[in-house]
């Protein structure tokens, strides 16, 4: 076995502040974008992060198709307008009213448009760590999206993620073949703020749910016992981590 090499080099206390901060200021951005563009130094950087990401058997899935062209983003953004007009009809009432007030994409007003994907025949029909379970692969285009997420919020920049689009349809507008899978629409670029809250948040959508009611122990719904308590305490305490960090 080749000995591998080793790290030089603590993370620094600065550091590590400063990671936090990227992880809590991080937002979802879809109305606030400035019609700018982003520096090839900027995407590059961004692009790279998304690439050092963690893969499943270092499979390294995914595709960037980087996407510019306004005609390309006027067909999704009319994909993206139908199914939106669908997803509303899923909901009643109130909530259809207050769903159809939302702004929930960015396509034309962003600077690029990315499209993450994950090529199932990467490295072969047997992919160490994907044997038992298929989704590993999506999995892994998944860390990238959230590496790239995190890098663009430390380069200033925002991006949002846009699910509401048939799938069938962002395959034929962006030529993608059956073994690749469209993992997740982004649209990046410069922006006027962040706001301090998820948007579903602000309108009373949803709320943050405490982490505390989310943390099991030994098993599904397992609660603290005795050796877990002091943490359940530092939950509690911490409470106020990410608000200090924004
Ligand atoms: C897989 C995934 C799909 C999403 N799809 C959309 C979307 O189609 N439109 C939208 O406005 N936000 C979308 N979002 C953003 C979420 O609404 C957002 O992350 C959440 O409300 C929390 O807000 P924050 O990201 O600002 O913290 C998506 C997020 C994820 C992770």
């Amino acid at each position: 076995m080749i000995e591998p090499e080793k790290q030089q080099g603590e993370i620094t206390e600065q550091e590590r502040e400063a990671f936090y901060r990227v992880v809590f200021s991080r937002r979802d951005v879809r109305g606030q974008f400035l019609p700018e563009p982003v520096d090839d130094e900027v995407l590059s950087r961004i692009l790279y992060a998304a690439h050092y990401a963690p893969s499943v058997g270092f499979m390294q899935p995914w595709n960037f198709i980087l996407i510019r062209s306004r005609k390309v983003r006027e067909k999704i953004h009319a994909a993206f307008t139908k199914a939106d007009n669908e997803a509303a009809e899923m909901f009643s009432g109130e909530r259809q009213e207050l769903y159809r007030k939302l702004k929930l994409e960015g396509i034309l007003e962003s600077a690029v448009n990315i499209c993450v994907t994950c090529d199932t025949s990467r490295s072969g029909s047997v992919v160490l760590g994907r044997t038992h379970i298929d989704t590993m692969d999506s999995y892994s285009s998944v860390c990238a999206i959230q590496n790239l997420w995190l890098a663009a919020r430390a380069e200033g920049l925002g991006l949002g993620w846009v699910s509401i689009i048939d799938e069938v349809e962002l395959r034929k507008i962006l030529n993608i073949p059956e073994h690749v899978i469209p993992v997740g629409y982004l649209c990046l670029g410069k922006v006027s703020h962040f706001w301090q809250k998820p948007e579903l948040e602000s309108v009373g959508w949803l709320p943050r749910i405490e982490l505390e009611q989310l943390v099991n122990f030994e098993r599904w719904s397992g609660s603290a016992g005795e050796e877990h308590v002091s943490l359940v305490q530092q939950l509690q305490k911490d409470a106020n981590f990410p608000k200090k960090s924004q």
